[in-house]
Order: C-alpha cells, then sequence, then structure tokens
C-alpha cells in the first residue's frame, strides 16, 4: 500500500503560504516569527488548529514543545515523530522549519484519508525556539526535552528586553505539563545550503549534524574623543572586535573544515566622533569534525583573551550554545536513503551545516533527516526558496519512512 501512497503537494504548498502570512513586517520583505513571539504563538494556535482539524491528540510539554499524535492499532507502542520548528530568524523565508512540521501534518492527512492504520502511533512534533536568535541557546525545546540543558535555566533566560522564557511561553499559553516519548524522530528540512541545488540532486540523507558553538561577548575599553586621541592611546573596543573577526575569519579559512560568523553587533556610546568603550557581539563557531569544533572552540577563548590584553579592554564573555557534532545511526540513514530510491528519487548523502532538533533528538531515539535542495543555497533569508516539486518528493520520502518505522496494520 505504500508504494503508490503519495502526499497532495498543492495543498502543502498552500498551508505554507498560509503559515508563511503570519510574521510578516512592513519594510521586511520576509517573516519574523521570534521564539515565543505574538507571531510565534498565532503560528502555534494555527498548527493546533490544524491538529485538531486531523482528530491528532495534542500536547504540550513544559518548555512548549507541541505534539500533535495520531492514534495507533497498538496505543501502548511509542509514537514515531516527524516534526521540525515554526519559529524563524528574522527576516525569513517561509520554509525553514514551517516546512518539516507542515510536511509532517500532510502526511497524518493522507493517512487520514486512506484510511491507513498504523500499528505504532504516528505524530506531528513542534520545538520551541529552534533558532535561538531572541533567546540562546538555539534548538532550546529540544535541547530541553532531552535533558541537555536544565528546564529552570531555560526558563531564566532573558531576550534583550529582560523578558524571560517562561514569562513569553505564559504569554502565548503554551507552558504545559504533557511529555511525549517518540520510539523515533524523523525531520524533513530544506537544506539551507547549495550542494542539492547546484549538483543537481533531489533528496538528500543527511549523515549528521555539525558541532555549533555561540558566545555572547562584550569588549569593555574607554569613550575618548575621535580627533584628539592617538591610536597608541586608545582603548577601542570596537578595534577588538574588528582585529577578532579577522582573525577568526583567517583562521577558519587556514583550517578548512569550520565557519565563523559575528552576526550582531552593538556598539556603546554608538557616536560617529566617540572611540567605542564597549562593542557587545555574538559569534557563531561550526565544524562538522570533532577536533576542529574542539580547537576552534579554544581559539575563540585564546584570541579574545590576547587581543583584549593587548588593546586594554576588559572582557565579559558567555558561552551560550555548545551543540556537539552528530552522527546519525546509519540504520536510520539508510532507511531514508531506501525510501528515497524506492521512490525513483536521486539521492545525496551529506552532513547539515545548519542545526536542527533532530540534533538532540537524536541523543534519545532513533532519528533521521531528510533534505531537499534550497535554489541557490539561500536560507535565513526572504530569498529562501525550493521549488514545490522537490517540496512534495521530500514529503513522500518522509510519509515512506514513516511508515515503515510504524509499520501499517494489514
Ligand atoms: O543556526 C542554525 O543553524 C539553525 O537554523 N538554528
Ligand atoms: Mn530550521
Ligand atoms: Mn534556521
Amino acid at each position: 500500500m505504500s508504494g503508490e501512497l503519495r502526499v497532495d503537494g498543492a495543498r502543502l504548498c498552500k498551508n505554507l503560504a498560509e503559515m508563511g502570512r503570519i510574521g510578516r513586517r512592513s519594510g521586511f520583505e520576509g517573516v519574523t516569527r521570534l521564539a515565543l513571539s505574538e507571531e510565534d504563538g498565532e503560528a502555534r494556535d494555527l498548527l493546533v488548529s490544524w491538529m485538531r482539524e486531523e482528530g491528532l491528540s495534542v500536547s504540550v510539554d513544559p518548555i512548549g514543545n507541541i505534539f500533535g499524535v495520531r492514534k495507533g492499532s497498538n496505543p501502548g507502542f511509542k509514537p514515531v515523530i516527524m516534526g521540525s520548528h515554526i519559529d524563524t530568524v528574522i527576516d525569513a523565508g517561509i520554509f525553514d522549519g514551517a516546512y518539516g512540521v507542515l510536511g509532517a501534518l500532510e502526511v497524518v492527512k493522507r493517512l487520514n484519508e486512506e484510511g491507513i492504520e498504523t500499528i505504532h502511533p504516528v505524530g506531528v512534533g513542534c520545538f520551541t525556539n529552534e533558532e535561538g536568535v531572541r533567546f540562546p541557546p538555539d534548538m532550546m525545546g529540544s535541547l530541553v526535552k532531552t535533558g541537555g540543558y536544565p528546564l529552570e535555566k531555560a526558563y531564566e533566560r532573558r531576550d534583550d528586553d529582560g523578558v524571560t522564557v517562561k514569562e513569553a511561553l505564559v504569554g502565548i499559553g503554551y507552558l504545559g505539563k504533557d511529555n511525549v516519548d517518540p520510539e523515533a524522530y524523523f525531520e524533513l528540512h530544506v537544506e539551507q545550503g547549495p550542494i542539492l541545488h547546484k549538483r543537481g540532486f533531489k533528496i538528500g540523507v543527511v549523515e549528521g549534524v555539525q558541532g555549533i558553538a555561540w558566545w555572547r561577548v562584550r569588549l569593555h575599553g574607554e569613550a575618548n574623543h575621535a580627533g584628539t586621541t592617538p591610536l597608541d592611546m586608545r582603548r577601542d573596543a570596537m578595534a577588538g572586535a574588528a582585529e577578532l573577526y579577522c582573525g577568526l575569519l583567517e583562521s577558519v579559512k587556514r583550517r578548512g573544515n569550520a565557519l565563523c560568523t559575528m552576526g550582531k553587533l552593538r556598539l556603546e556610546p554608538g557616536a560617529i566622533n566617540v572611540v567605542p568603550s564597549l562593542a557587545d557581539f555574538t559569534i557563531d563557531y561550526r565544524s562538522y569534525d570533532d577536533a576542529t569544533f574542539r580547537d576552534g572552540k579554544a581559539d575563540v577563548t585564546r584570541m579574545v583573551e590576547e587581543i583584549a590584553m593587548r588593546r586594554g579592554l576588559s572582557i565579559e564573555k558567555e558561552m551560550t550554545a555548545d551543540a556537539q557534532p552528530v552522527h546519525f545511526r546509519p540504520e536510520m540513514v539508510g532507511l531514508v536513503e531506501g525510501e528515497a530510491r524506492r521512490l525513483g528519487y536521486s539521492t545525496l548523502r551529506l552532513p547539515s551545516g545548519a542545526g536542527h532538533d533532530a540534533q538532540f533528538m537524536h541523543t534519545t531515539c532513533p532519528t533521521a533527516m531528510i533534505f531537499v535542495p534550497s535554489i541557490n543555497g539561500v536560507s535565513h533569508s526572504p530569498g529562501e526558496r525550493s521549488e514545490p516539486e522537490d517540496l512534495e518528493r521530500g514529503t513522500n520520502v518522509l510519509l515512506g519512512c514513516a511508515l515503515a518505522r510504524a509499520g501499517v496494520k494489514e
């Protein structure tokens, strides 16, 4: 039966477009649904209404992860969960995260339409704060769920306005008490990089996810007159930050298998004719290689200290994320590859450059990811696009994997 069963790609794209209308801001081309914001709450409410329409039993856990589970013939069995996230970065596209959640919903719709009874329950998962933009660390919902971060510590994380995660969860009505313990987890996602599209492959068989380390650094120098202060008398916080960023970019270029980004920077006092006294910025460091990831993190610490010392700057530094590189279980990678090939789709094995909830779900249950091409690899940007046919193909693979794992009652 699962041989000829296919999803309805047009309906999936319609739902993606509808969810993609939530979080539009004037002056921005893309979508902004920061975690636990009003917009995130609105998107969650829409998702829950769609889950209820499909007769799913909806639960919310203490960090706000949402699960909609469809009964199986053996209710005592753990559910096979398919999911991702619906929060976004600033001015984002409509596919990052939402594709995995709404692709899972489309699979459930097709099972309902065809009256297919699975042995294990199957369900849709929507994790809280995958992006980490408003409240670091990223993948917070799956990290807390899998025991990688204490719930109370997550509750106390504050955004730039001092609002805590707990206040924001209560504010949108998604602080729950439930718990869902998956038998397996599948995450369907756009690649967000250029490989599949450039090389013409239809399905990415994801072998693992690279490590992600985040810091928030505040370099303190001394405000002074831009016109009268000689260079050798300055304690210029921005000069320290700039030297650090250029040094880190050079070091990852030399390593060849790491990336580094300084995505957020704020200066004080922020005047054109004043030497900056404070540079408040973030560092995002990534590598798929365990040794490079470990050594690269040491590089960051050493370089911050060396530059600050030489420039007479004092340091405040907090590590806000530290997700290790993961390699999915071979049998789960093989399942994705087998399903994609059974459907006649070309496949390529690759690691994920982006972080995903699957990175943490992998630590507690068999986990796999399915990628589809991102046009020109653009993501975390309004220019994020994927072909409808590719979105449909990926969801067909998700359907096949879920049925293979959950079993179908004959
Ligand atoms: O940053 C990431 O890779 C993910 O989108 N949170
Ligand atoms: Mn994502
Ligand atoms: Mn993302």
